[in-house]
This record gives structure tokens, C-alpha cells and sequence, in this order.
């Protein structure tokens, strides 16, 4: 199915998330991620990471003088995994929310977002505001800024039954499942939704 993005300017602002608590190990920092984000965080052709934020954790990394671990986490589960020393920090093109400033401390932002939205095609041009994807079927990260969006602008107004929406642990997958027309519509950043067109031509 031909798919088409389509970006609403939602502007948002991406940081790193911190534990207030010292590293376990004072010469290593472990740092969570979530890599099904291109271009912030992924796994390369070589099986390794790459991506924007990947570089920035390098830069940090060389920066303080100590080695980093990258783990791969469910993105849903970052904050909590901060929030319990877990892990010592989260670089997951994290959006400033008041929920997660309760629980976790944000770095300054180092880059402003805007979401947009993969689309089949054949519906593109019915969609020219946000709330019109709720007449689809509708997809986005478990745990998201998106999430949020949706489920307070789409699902609490009534907009959007609850059974055309459905969370994805990763973003990957909900874009494979727009190519392969089990939904209708991605709810992403702009610029990951571009990203994984580009990657897998969906
Ligand atoms: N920016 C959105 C948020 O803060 C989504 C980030 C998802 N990141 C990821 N690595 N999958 O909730």
C-alpha cells in the first residue's frame, strides 16, 4: 500500500531524562534507549547503534571520561527504569511532560519536534487537521507524547472509538502494520515518520 506523511506543527521539545542518584558504577554510565526511532535511535545494517541521540551519548560519554552501556528497552518502560537507578539515564527523543518532570529530571532540550502522521494514500487528502484521523483506525508507541494526544483529544472526547485504537511497544512495528493496511494511520514525530518511509519504503 502507497503510504503518504502528513505533519501537523505540534511542537514539542525532545531531552534526556536523569536520575537524580550517582551512577552505580562511577566509571560507567548505563543508559537506556529505545531503538526503533530513526533518525534518533536504531539498530544499523552492522547490528549496531545508530542514530542522533546514539551520537550525542558518544559525545557525553567522551565528554565526561567515562563508558557507556546502551541498553535496548520497551520505550514505556524508560521512565520507571530511570525513576528506580535502573538505569542512570534515558536518551529516547523524549518529550518535556509535566506527568515525567514528577518523576524523573529533564535535561535542557536539544531539539523541537513536530508529530505527523503515516498515512494510506487513498485517505491522505481527508486528513487536513489532527482530529480527522479518528474517522481511521489508529496507531501509535505505548507510553508516548502521542498517546497522550490521543487518548485526550480522540478517546476521552469520544471522537475515536477505543477499538480503532491501538499502542505499539515499538514504532517499527506499528509503521510495518500501516504498509501492510492493519491500520490506518501512524501517530509518530515528524521526522521518525520519515525516516522509516525512507528505510523501508512503507
Ligand atoms: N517523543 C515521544 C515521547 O516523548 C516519543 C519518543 C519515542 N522514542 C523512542 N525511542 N521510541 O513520548
Amino acid at each position: 500500500m502507497k503510504t503518504v506523511s502528513k505533519i501537523f506543527t505540534l511542537v514539542l521539545v525532545v531531552t534526556v531524562l536523569l536520575t537524580a542518584c550517582a551512577p552505580k558504577e562511577a566509571d560507567k554510565l548505563i543508559i537506556g534507549t529505545s531503538a526503533d526511532f530513526p533518525p534518533f535511535e536504531f539498530v544499523d545494517e552492522d547490528g549496531e547503534f545508530a542514530g542522533f541521540d546514539i551520537d550525542l551519548i558518544n559525545a557525553i560519554s567522551e565528554k565526561m571520561g567515562v563508558e557507556v552501556e546502551i541498553v535496548d528497552m520497551p520505550f514505556d518502560s524508560l521512565v520507571a527504569s530511570v525513576q528506580e537507578g535502573k538505569i542512570d539515564m534515558s536518551v529516547a527523543a523524549f518529550n518535556y511532560s509535566e506527568e515525567r518532570d514528577e518523576v524523573v529530571d529533564f535535561t535542557t532540550f536539544y531539539y523541537y519536534a513536530m508529530d505527523g502522521f503515516l498515512v494510506s494514500e487513498d485517505f491522505a487528502d481527508e486528513i487536513t487537521a489532527p482530529e480527522d484521523i479518528a474517522k481511521y483506525i489508529v496507531g501509535c508507541q505505548t507510553g508516548s507524547t502521542q498517546n497522550a494526544y490521543i487518548q485526550e483529544n480522540l478517546i476521552d472526547t469520544g471522537l475515536l472509538p477505543e477499538e480503532n485504537f491501538f499502542t505499539y511497544e515499538r514504532v517499527d512495528q506499528a509503521a510495518l502494520d500501516v504498509k501492510a493496511g492493519r491500520i490506518d494511520v501512524l501517530m509518530a514525530e515528524a521526522a521518525v515518520i520519515g525516516a522509516l518511509k525512507r528505510k523501508w519504503a512503507v
